[in-house]
């Protein structure tokens, strides 16, 4: 196997000197902007569904370039997977998009995060609003079995600009919903309690919109048939673009809902998606 660190050349050094490598194992390009990888998972390492670790290339000067990355699989996994913008010009990822199956890449196992269950008070509608890349958490939640012990409904919402950029999350709810072994581990009656509401933003699809638009209007509401948000009802996790994070905030506030943490659990939970 070809335990290169930068495909990009061939004189780049190896990080398996250092302990924190990890060997690619599958790569998907997805767009000519996104891509998953799976990567070897450390014997030592746990966590919970929607954190995030460090990880990166090494640079020409022998120093790591990380970025924080959501952990895209479930924490039951035996590899873990991550869904990846490519930027050309960003330092880390016009490089890792080019990382194929044998090449390592570093990661810092420690992981952290506030998309979890842990920062939530119980509620009985949960609902995942994920734009571009902001769906790699919660294509680790609606792979645990807590999210559908704790909550009667899981709404997955997803905005793209393009049809194509929905595809990754769009294949991984078909995973989830007709997988033998997914309806095993979940329960064949919790699947039903999944909801999934793509939407684009730039290209003609079945329900076009940005999120937030669809939230303030009532659309959502009416397309899904369920009455608006509560705070005693509702909880949700917020993980996309800046722009998005801080409109999506101003309308779970409207709605009632308070900001949680890990140390203070509350209605709901943000976290900015990685860019660059
Ligand atoms: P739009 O096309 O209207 O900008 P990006 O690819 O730029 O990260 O955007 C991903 C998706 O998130 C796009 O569909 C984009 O819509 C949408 N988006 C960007 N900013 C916001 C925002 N502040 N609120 C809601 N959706 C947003």
């Amino acid at each position: 196997m070809n335990k290169i660190l930068a495909p990009m050349e061939q004189t780049a050094k190896k990080v398996t000197a250092l302990p924190d490598a990890q060997t690619v194992t599958e790569v998907t390009h997805w767009t000519d902007r996104l891509f998953s990888f799976r990567v070897t998972r450390p014997n030592s390492l746990r966590f919970r569904s929607g954190e995030f670790v460090m990880i990166g290339l090494l640079k020409d000067d022998g120093k790591p370039l990380l970025r924080a990355y959501s952990i895209a699989s479930p924490s039951w996994d035996e590899e873990l997977e991550f869904y990846s913008i490519k930027v050309q010009d960003g330092p880390l990822t016009s490089r890792l998009q080019h990382i194929q199956p044998g090449d390592e890449i570093i990661l810092r196992p420690k992981p952290v995060g506030t998309l979890v269950h842990d920062a939530l008070l119980p509620g009985k509608r949960l609902w995942f609003f994920a734009t571009g890349t902001g769906i790699a958490p919660f294509a680790s939640l609606i792979r645990d079995p807590q999210t559908f012990e704790d909550y009667d409904q899981v709404i997955l919402t997803h905005t793209c600009r393009e049809v194509a950029e929905l595809e990754y999350g769009r294949q991984l709810v078909d995973h989830v919903r007709t997988d033998e072994m997914m309806a095993e581990l979940l329960g064949e009656d919790n699947l039903k309690k999944l909801v999934y509401y793509p939407t684009t933003t730039r290209e003609e699809s079945p329900k076009m919109g940005r999120i937030t638009d669809l939230l303030k209007d009532g659309t959502v509401f009416k397309d899904l048939d369920i009455p608006p948000m509560t705070r005693e009802t509702d909880r949700a996790m917020v993980c996309g673009s800046m722009g998005l994070n801080t409109d999506l905030k101003e309308i779970l506030e409207g709605f009632g809902l308070t900001e949680g943490a890990n140390s203070e659990p509350a209605e709901y939970v943000v976290e900015k998606a990685f860019v660059g």
